[in-house]
């Protein structure tokens, strides 16, 4: 495979197979493996008109020695439950989206990025209404699909850290969708970030928009925050994304490291207090934020623009050492692709 892998960014590149199956008069057909990258619709189907589609995002890994492995995609299958519930899509069963991303992952093995090379596969499952649809109601067919590419750091320069800023955009209503992986939660976060990149910024620091007082999240991943006595926080909310990152990182802290960890709300007139923060999520993994600004109020982290903080180089390091099987992970989290093969 002729690919630069250490020097990826996080894009989609075409790989050779796909996953499809439909869903029509109710049911789910048997799905297959295919070939071809498009997808042909018709003009007023119900994801062009309505946005009636949700995703999820997970990746496969090359470990040490030479196995392909995923990070937990049983939470990834639920967690498309949940979306495909709010948005009144059927359920792709569990035990069918685990089997289809491992059948993707083997049938496209040589486009996983091989061990140390600071590439990883995503894999990108996703759902859409595909019939055509005129009033505002559900579609009555879908289409499920998961490709893969392999992609490199989210955020350019890897582990260096990024600057925030809290935007004058909301993410996410009280009662909203901003608790699921809803394609419209992306749709609406657009301006906010070529507007965010135009000033100067990588990413939105999202607040609660009922009261706008609280940290949620950004547009594409969860925050944590170190306490100065070395604690792991994050914003307790039900309008933001479980990222099921967060919540191993959250599990790491408490049981690799011997952390407190701490889910709370989280005020952003507070995180001056705070010695670290970071991003994390499958894209993000685990990305170093050093600087926060809030309408001309600028939180600078002891961590500083350099790199990580302590903490964060510590969750980050224990986290990929679980993902790329140099360091033991808890039962359940790790699934096998492809048994040991040498590294490509
Ligand atoms: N929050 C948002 C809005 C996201 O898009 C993502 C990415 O999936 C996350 C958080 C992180 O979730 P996870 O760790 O499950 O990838
Ligand atoms: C992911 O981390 O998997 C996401 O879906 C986030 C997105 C910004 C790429």
């Amino acid at each position: 495979m002729n690919i630069d892998w250490s020097n990826l960014g996080f894009g989609y590149m075409q790989t050779e197979y796909r996953y499809v199956s439909n869903y029509k008069d109710g049911k789910w057909d048997d799905g297959e493996l295919t070939k071809d990258s498009n997808v042909v619709l018709n003009e007023s189907a119900g994801v062009l008109q309505y946005a009636q589609t949700c995703f999820e995002g997970m990746k496969a890994y090359r470990t040490e020695d030479g196995r392909v492995v995923c990070f937990r995609p049983d939470l990834n299958a639920q967690r498309m439950v949940e979306s495909c519930k709010r948005l009144e899509m059927p359920v792709f069963p569990e035990d069918r989206f685990i089997d289809a991303v491992k059948q993707v992952v083997k049938k496209n093995i040589d486009f996983v990025p091989p061990y140390g090379s600071g590439a990883t596969l995503y894999i990108r499952p996703y759902m859409f209404g595909t019939n055509p649809v005129m009033g505002v109601k559900p579609a009555d067919e879908y289409q499920f699909r998961i490709f893969v590419s392999p992609v490199g750091p989210y955020f350019k320069g890897g582990i260096k850290p990024i600057t925030l800023r809290v935007p004058d955009f909301d993410r996410a209503a009280p009662l909203g969708t901003g608790h699921v992986k809803a394609g419209l939660n992306y749709a609406m976060s657009l301006h906010a970030i070529v507007d965010a990149h135009n000033q100067g910024y990588n990413e939105n620091m999202y607040l609660d928009s009922a009261t706008r007082t609280k940290v949620e999240e950004t547009g594409g991943a969860n925050i944590i925050f170190v306490t100065k006595d070395n604690k792991v926080i994050t914003p307790k909310s039900g309008t933001i994304l479980p990222s099921i990152t967060r919540r191993s990182l959250m599990y790491v802290a408490k049981h690799y490291l011997g952390l407190e960890a701490e889910e709370r709300e989280i005020k952003i007139e507070e995180i001056g207090n705070f010695k670290e923060c970071a991003l994390c999520g499958t894209a993000a993994v685990l990305s170093p934020v050093g600087k926060v600004v809030d309408h001309g109020k600028i939180t600078e982290f002891p961590s500083g623009m350099e790199k990580a903080g302590e903490i964060t180089q510590k969750l980050y390091d224990t986290l990929t050492g679980i993902q790329m099987g140099r360091i033991e992970a808890p039962e359940g989290w790790i699934y096998e692709i492809e048994p040991v093969k040498a590294a490509v």
